[in-house]
């Protein structure tokens, strides 16, 4: 019998340090190193971003190995975010692993972050079927994906310039909220009307999205609210953070809809760190229902970046033999 195929994953794309140990398709182990250092600046700052990388790397590591009782010795590869992300923060990561890796004599498999949050749906059960429809909804990003297979994904739809999760960081900050703002805001309008106040949805050809028009009508808006009573925030946040929250949400509900409708899919997910957002998962589930949808979504720890994802697309890549160039040498001069 062939050993089992177990490998070691590492994401550094932007502020979560994390490690995850994958064995024949399993998750054994799923460690994140987050960064408290950026919450006074209301958003991630790169350069602080790679020192605490540096920082958190090896004991993450060192935990997800020990938590998954695989020996080093018994990996048979590395996986690690390639990107997108921050490439201060990438660089961590990808050294570490080709260096470990080349130690160990495995190979490599580079995975693209994006397509790693599609298959977050594959960590738990049910997995959906193919094909697929996922909005893929973070913090840098907003994607459509119809996705065939494991690794076939075609991007049918994308934001024009804001991602729906920078629209909710940036719109806490403008409110004092610390960073990242969206899970505050989805706490905070637990309590709060929906239909307090209008904010704009964005009427954008085809299946893509736009944010920014929202945001700079937010700004607008607060400011000339708390200009007229410097009291508003305080007497209104939970209608506020709900009446913004329903406008973000029915933005990405709409395009989804409509997409799933034109392509005729039924089998619907969400991704990503703004799929952890209650009102997204409720009204996800609602048009879902409504239409015969079958839905899914990662659990919470699976939706915000982590390295669990990053494994499962290693293991996929691994199946398939996709593994990293390593042969790629830069132009080098003997000076010796
Ligand atoms: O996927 P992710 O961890 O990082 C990127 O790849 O960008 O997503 C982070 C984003 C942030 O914008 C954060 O505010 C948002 O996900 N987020 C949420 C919630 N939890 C995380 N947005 C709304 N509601 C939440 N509960
Ligand atoms: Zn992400």
């Amino acid at each position: 019998m062939p050993p089992p195929i177990n490998i070691l994953a590492i994401e550094s794309s932007c502020d979560e340090t994390s490690a995850a140990v994958i064995s024949e398709g399993k998750i054994l182990s799923n460690v994140i190193a987050g960064q408290k250092v950026h919450e006074v600046y209301g958003g991630v700052v790169p350069e602080l971003a790679s020192r605490a990388h540096q920082q958190n790397i090896i004991p993450v590591v060192a935990q997800a190995l020990n938590l998954s009782k695989i020996q080093k010795n018994d990996l048979s590869a590395v996986a690690y975010t390639k990107g997108p992300g921050l490439l201060g923060s990438l660089l961590v990561g990808v050294s570490f692993a080709k260096s470990f890796a080349q130690g160990l004599g495995i190979p490599t498999i580079d995975v693209n972050h994006l397509q790693a949050h599609v298959l977050s749906l594959f960590i738990d059960e049910p997995k959906p079927s193919f094909p697929f429809l996922c909005l893929t909804v973070s913090g840098g990003h907003t994607q459509l994906v119809l996705v065939s297979d494991y690794l076939k994904m075609e991007i049918i739809g994308t934001t024009l310039d804001d991602a729906a999760g920078e629209c909710f960081d940036k719109a806490a900050k403008i409110m004092g909220l610390t960073y990242p703002g969206g899970p505050e805001i989805d706490k905070l309008s637990r309590t709060g009307n929906p239909q307090k106040f209008n904010f704009p949805i964005a009427d954008v050809p085809g299946f893509d999205f736009s944010f920014s028009g929202l945001k700079t009508n937010f700004l607008y808006f607060f400011r000339e609210r708390m200009k007229s009573d410097a009291l508003f925030f305080e007497k209104e946040c939970p209608d506020i953070c709900a009446s913004l929250q329903h406008a973000i949400v029915t933005a990405l509900i709409i395009k989804l809809k409509s997409a799933a409708l034109k392509l005729n899919i039924r089998e619907v997910a969400l991704s990503g760190g703004v799929s952890a957002n209650s009102y997204l998962r409720h009204y996800f589930e609602k048009t879902g229902g409504e239409l015969g949808w079958k839905t899914h979504y990662p659990k919470i720890s699976y939706c915000t970046d982590n390295a669990a994802m990053i494994a499962m697309a290693g293991y996929y890549k691994y199946l398939k033999g996709e593994f990293a160039d390593e042969r790629a040498v830069p132009v080098a001069r003997w000076v010796g």
